[in-house]
């Protein structure tokens, strides 16, 4: 068994190896990394203007006051909004079919035909479409209801995803929501900063790239070093010390996602020959290990800090619930991908218009790695009041929010 500081020892050490991350950081602007860097110039000429792309011209309408004063996100390619738009990489979804379905039917950096699941909890908050990060200018005013950080290809692990080009990781996007925060001070001053942050809710959801693109891939001989376990231990660990680093920035509501059966994932399905759609159940297991893992932690914090209202939510039991109801649901394609190409249209990634089905809406994935706006609506529903499953623990997010206005009264 390996101790977190053993682990995090070896992080370092075999990175150093991992000579493309090493001179990504090094090659790269220091901002772009941890810094601000506002209009941050684009690397790879994406087909839409990343400014365009982030700031969907249609707001949601806001019919009653909103239930919390913002939405903050950190996370992958789950929760992306743009991010990567301005990053050289190859996770990214700026140009169609991504998007065809979205409000604007325009990509956005969205991994989805339409929505993700922070565009549906926005809308149950009473808040707009919450703006990348990169994708703002930088005015508190821009992001007093939230910003997302999430960017596709990040992991826990800061080299986790980096053969894909750059990205922000969990880390770093930790320390980008240390800087607005600070801003927030700044321009509001510290009393109603406080009250503002305490009050807005931060929404994370990432883990997933730390088993595909590196435990997966046996990055640096780490299946033969560690179990899944100490593996999972490493990843939870990691994540509880951001959390208590948010606290200590004064943010008191939390909600923690548990990872998506990957192992039911198109491209899964085609690398492990599956036969009628069966999932891998040797990565699901995986994946159902870290969800317990981080429950527990979860349920951790709840205990060691003062005032948090923290839950988590699990992705897992949502899908599953999905793909085992998918009448139910009108989502009768389980298996196959919507965009791709190859078995389960998982086997190479979502390029051009011509590789996506004509009609995503019975589907559950939409490419390779993600779901379709359908599941994700189903999954931001349960999150926010267990519509149609109650996956959140010890509460929903909408009881979570009721339960602490009680207690102020
Ligand atoms: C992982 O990679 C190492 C060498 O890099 C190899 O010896 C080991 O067998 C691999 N483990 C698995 C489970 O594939
Ligand atoms: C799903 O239902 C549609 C319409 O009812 C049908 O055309 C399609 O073949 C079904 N797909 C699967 C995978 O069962
Ligand atoms: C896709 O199919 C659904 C159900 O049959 C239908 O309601 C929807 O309008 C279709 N969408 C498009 C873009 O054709």
């Amino acid at each position: 068994m390996a101790s977190p500081v053993t682990f995090s020892l070896f992080i370092l050490i075999s990175t150093a190896f991992l000579q493309p991350t090493i001179a990504f950081y090094y090659e790269y602007p220091q901002e772009l990394i941890n810094g601000f860097p506002p209009n941050f110039i684009d690397l790879t000429s994406p087909t839409i203007s990343p400014s365009e792309s982030v700031n969907p011209p249609i707001p949601p309408t806001l019919d009653s006051p909103p239930r919390a004063p913002a939405l903050f996100v950190i996370g992958d390619s789950s929760v992306d909004c743009g991010t990567n738009n301005f990053l050289g990489t190859f996770a990214r979804a700026d140009r169609l079919p991504y998007g065809r379905d979205f409000d604007t039917h325009m990509p956005t950096g969205r991994f989805c035909n339409g929505r993700i699941p922070v565009d549906y909890l926005a809308l149950r908050l009473g808040l707009p479409f919450v703006p990348s990060y990169l994708g703002q200018t930088g005015n508190v005013e821009d992001m007093i209801h939230g910003v997302n950080y999430a960017s596709a290809g990040a992991g826990i692990i800061l080299s986790s995803g980096s053969e894909l080009g750059q990205h922000i990781s969990f880390s770093q996007q930790i320390q980008q929501v240390m800087d607005t925060l600070q801003q927030f001070s700044l321009s509001m001053g510290e009393d109603a900063a406080a009250e503002h942050i305490s009050n807005s809710i931060f929404y994370i959801s990432i883990g997933t790239n730390d088993y595909i693109h590196y435990y997966l891939r046996n990055v640096s001989n780490v299946q033969s070093l560690y179990l899944p376990w100490s593996f999972n231990q490493f990843l939870a660990s990691t994540m509880k010390e951001e959390i208590k680093n948010l606290y200590n920035a004064n943010v008191r509501k939390v909600v923690v996602m548990g990872l998506a059966p990957i192992g039911c994932a198109p491209f899964y399905l085609s690398q492990y020959n599956s036969n009628n759609g069966e999932c891998v159940h040797m990565i699901n297991d995986m994946i159902l290990e870290f969800n317990f893992v981080v429950r527990y932690m979860v349920e951790e914090l709840a205990q060691e800090l003062i005032d948090v209202d923290i839950i988590f939510c699990d992705a897992f039991e949502a899908s599953m619930d999905i793909i085992m109801n998918n009448h139910i649901y009108g989502l009768n394609e389980t298996a196959n991908a919507c965009c791709g190409l190859g078995p389960y249209r998982g086997w190479l990634m979502c390029l051009t218009p011509e590789m996506a089905c004509s009609n995503a809406s019975n589907h559950i994935w939409w490419d390779q790695f993600h779901p379709t706006d359908a599941v994700n609506e189903i999954l931001a529903d349960n999150v926010w009041s267990g519509l149609h499953t109650e996956i959140c623990y010890p509460m929903n997010l909408r009881n979570m929010l009721a339960q602490k206005a009680r207690r102020m009264i």
